[in-house]
């Protein structure tokens, strides 16, 4: 019997950095894992909506042979409704998703992605817009371990 696959949904504030970077994150541990899952990103924001992901963060993505692709867009509410699982990069993406929660059932479905990695003492991935070249490389570090252990919590 095949069941439906988990839709997943990644949120960060433009859409263009730790988003992009989770779902592509996401997408490689269920290859590995053999999972079946539907994934995709939005931002809070909508200042890079129709942009490709950001290039620092597309070249760090791509040296650790993590692809990225896609257009920005906004979270909609309706997203509650689209997606299973939604995980937030940071407490502000977090916070600013419970505040568009309808109900209940919705702001059940918003979690802060590093809380599936267990050596996580931070749960923040840090925005890393402003920021240098190991800020970029230090995001694909935390998404994959995060991706790791979202994955191993769904089998
Ligand atoms: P992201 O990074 O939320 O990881 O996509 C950012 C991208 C753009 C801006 C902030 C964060 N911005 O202020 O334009």
């Amino acid at each position: 019997m095949s069941s439906e696959p988990i839709r997943i949904l990644t949120v960060c504030l433009g859409n263009i950095c730790r988003s992009p970077t989770a779902e592509a994150a996401i997408v490689e541990a269920a290859a590995s894992a053999g999972l079946d899952v539907v994934v995709d990103s939005a931002g809070t924001g909508a200042w890079h909506v129709g942009e490709a992901p950001d290039r620092r963060m597309t070249a760090a993505a791509a040296e650790m042979g993590l692809t990225l692709d896609g257009a920005a867009r906004q979270f909609d509410p309706s997203d509650f409704d689209r997606f299973d699982l939604i995980v937030a990069m940071d407490h502000r993406n977090h916070g600013d998703l419970l505040d568009l929660a309808p109900d209940d059932e919705a702001a059940g479905k918003v979690k802060m992605f590093r809380s599936y990695d267990p050596d996580a003492i931070d749960l923040d991935v840090p925005d890393p817009y402003y920021g240098g070249e190991q800020g970029f490389r230090d995001v694909v570090t935390m998404v994959r371990a995060a991706a790791q252990g979202l994955i191993a919590s769904l089998r």
